[in-house]
């Protein structure tokens, strides 16, 4: 037995002319909580359907929880939780009827005490007889993931399972991704938001088709090798505007009441900064944070493709 609930190399996939994944590698330890990121279109909806057998790839080899994805995703299918993007369910029944209706549909042993035992793990047991139609976003969505952990994966897949829920009820579901990453279950999980990219053991960055970068939110902010210069003082979007006139100053981000400088270039950016920003300004350097990386990501990869 692998120590990887996901091993791909080197997949490919056209849609037509577009190609839409490009050469995507990943590892994915059991166990760990790997969080997928990068904006709309990017191919995460698209890498992870390829990662468990659900779409064949055009191109390369991999292997989910031990199983060939070519030729082994019928029986793959039964030991992964796949929660889509735009998940579905009967909005005239009952939580507990959903559940019910998904465990005959999926032929689960004993239905009735994989119910229970869900509904309970997930605090839903108190709510069991509402009906689905009318439960809040945050509701909705841990049910659909109550459905997904039915036949007790041993992987899940989550596309994006916090868009349109609010912030309370997203902290209440990572408590919860942590607490089955815990019990061993290994958890593929695509967000926008990158407060949750934080809460993920390692992460990795599509834009493209093209994954930028992947590992611990640590090496990925290292391996930019960019410099955080944190300025506080008056009149900061007068100085914002001449600092972007340097090409030596890659992004300009307001934060509260400061002004964030990034660049590639400590020395150089220090230069400008000595001699656009007087004595008014108070500056230090600070930590870059994983957002400053990604904008640079990213603009780094549209420029390589325009
Ligand atoms: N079934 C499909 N047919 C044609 N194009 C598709 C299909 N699925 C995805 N695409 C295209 O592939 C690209 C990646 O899509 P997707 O994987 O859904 O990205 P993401 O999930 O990051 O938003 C997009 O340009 C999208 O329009
Ligand atoms: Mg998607």
């Amino acid at each position: 037995m692998s120590e990887l609930a996901i091993d791909v190399h080197n997949l490919n996939k056209y849609f037509g002319a577009h190609h839409a994944v490009k050469d995507f590698s990943l590892q994915v330890a059991k166990g760990d909580i790997y969080g997928f990121l990068g904006p709309n279109g990017s191919g995460k909806t698209t890498s992870i359907r390829m990662m468990c057998g659900l779409l064949t790839p055009d191109s390369g080899s991999g292997k989910c929880l031990d199983m060939n994805i070519f030729t082994q995703s019928d029986e793959i299918k039964r030991h992964i939780g796949y929660m889509t993007q735009h998940f579905s369910m009967w909005r005239n029944l009952t939580i507990r009827e959903n559940l019910m209706f998904i465990s005959r549909l999926y032929e689960i042993d004993n239905a009735k005490h994989q119910v229970d035992k869900t509904l309970d793990s997930l605090g839903l047991a108190s709510r069991q007889h509402q009906l689905a139609g009318v439960l809040s976003g945050g509701w909705k969505q841990r049910m659909a993931l109550a459905a997904c952990l039915l036949h007790q994966p041993a992987l899940l897949l989550l596309d994006e399972p916090t868009a349109g829920v609010d912030p309370k009820a997203r902290r209440e579901f990572w408590q919860t991704l942590h607490q089955l990453s815990d019990e061993g279950i290994s958890i593929l999980v695509s967000t926008h938001y990158m407060d949750e990219a934080e809460r993920c053991h390692k992460i990795a960055y599509l834009s493209y088709g093209n994954l930028l970068a992947n590992g611990t939110i640590q090496d990925i902010i290292r391996a930019q090798n960019l410099t955080t210069m944190q300025i506080r003082g008056r009149r900061l979007s007068d100085l914002e505007r001449q600092l972007r006139a340097f090409p030596v100053v890659e992004q300009t981000v307001f934060f509260g009441n400061a002004l964030y400088v990034t660049s590639k270039d400590a020395g150089q950016l220090s230069d400008v900064l000595k001699n656009l920003a007087s004595s008014d300004y108070e500056i230090n350097q600070v930590e870059t944070n994983l957002e400053d990386a990604f904008t640079w990501l990213m603009k780094n990869n549209n420029e390589k493709d325009s």
